[in-house]
């Protein structure tokens, strides 16, 4: 009989051996006809999964609400100061996409995380966010530098506004903003942030869809699926700002002496 070659590699989303390529299966002209749109292709290349346009209309929001927030922020900062360095696109795109960690950015499956793990094990709100403060670790997806109760995110507001009126579940949101009661009492910038906000509302949407299975949440939040988004999103911004600096030719940037504290020891 014939013998298989046993393979090095295996590949579970995408074939190019073709006349032309299928992303889970499903020839490349199919997903145009078909209209998926870049929601769509991340259901299929991320889940293997078709998932319903609701879902794919979310996916498509985040990417659009995440795409910048100005130049002062971690990623365009770094991308700006590598760009001005003479750095190239591709170069200056990764040392912004670098900044995105738990702090910036890259919150969103840790949120997830925290947050269904404290709702499914029965925590109460205030629970959470005592066992929190005794663990000393800052909860994620909660904080933010500038917005707060008086200078709210409408990024936040938007996303929320969705998922209100597409999703069948939203009670990890619901669950959250009771979280957000408690943290905004202690400090008016203790908002549930854009990254917390995405996270949670990804599990209420995983929750609303009947494609996916609870398997599948945690695989999602195991994985880190989910920073995946911002990364991607904000992309757009931090390329925004590298073609920027290009076109202004900017300078060398250095920053101002005076802005920095200059405090050494004293020795020899
Ligand atoms: N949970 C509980 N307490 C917090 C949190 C939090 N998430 N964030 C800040 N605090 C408390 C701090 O413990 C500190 O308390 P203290 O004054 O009693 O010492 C106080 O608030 C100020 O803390 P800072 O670290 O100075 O706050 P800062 O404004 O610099 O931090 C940050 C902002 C980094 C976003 C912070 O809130 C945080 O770590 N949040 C969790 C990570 C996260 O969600 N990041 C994503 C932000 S959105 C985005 O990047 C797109
Ligand atoms: C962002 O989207 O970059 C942020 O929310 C962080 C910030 O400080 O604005």
């Amino acid at each position: 009989g014939i013998v298989r070659k046993s393979t090095n590699l295996i590949c579970t989303i995408s074939d190019d051996r073709g006349e032309e390529v299928l992303y889970a299966g499903k020839p490349l002209s199919r997903v145009l006809e078909d209209g998926m749109g870049i929601g769509g292709v991340i259901g299929l290349l991320w889940f293997k999964k078709e998932i319903p346009p609701w879902a794919a209309e979310f996916i498509e929001l985040v990417l659009q609400i995440v795409a910048d927030h100005g130049p002062a922020v971690s990623a365009a900062h770094n991308a700006i100061v590598a760009s001005c360095a003479g750095k190239d696109l591709i170069t200056s795109l990764a040392s912004g996409l670098l900044t995105i960690g738990p702090r910036f950015g890259g919150a969103i499956d840790d949120a997830a995380r925290e947050f269904k793990r404290a709702r499914d094990s029965g925590l109460s709100p205030e629970e959470f966010v005592r066992g929190m403060k005794a663990k000393g670790v800052n909860i994620p997806g909660i904080g933010h530098r500038i917005k707060s109760v008086k200078n709210p995110d409408k990024r936040v507001e938007l996303l929320i506004g969705y998922a209100r009126e597409n999703f069948a579940r939203t009670d990890l949101l619901d669950y959250a903003l009771s979280v957000q009661e408690i943290t905004t009492a202690k400090k008016g910038n203790l908002i549930l942030n854009v990254d917390g906000c995405i996270g949670i509302l990804f599990i209420d949407l995983m929750g609303s869809c009947e494609v996916f299975d609870e398997r599948e949440i945690d695989e999602v939040i195991r994985y880190g699926y989910l920073n995946g988004l911002f990364a991607l999103g904000r992309s757009i911004g931090i390329i925004g700002h590298i073609l920027d600096q290009k076109r202004l030719d900017s300078r060398l940037y250095r920053h101002p002496q005076d802005d920095i504290a200059y405090m050494l020891p004293k020795l020899g």
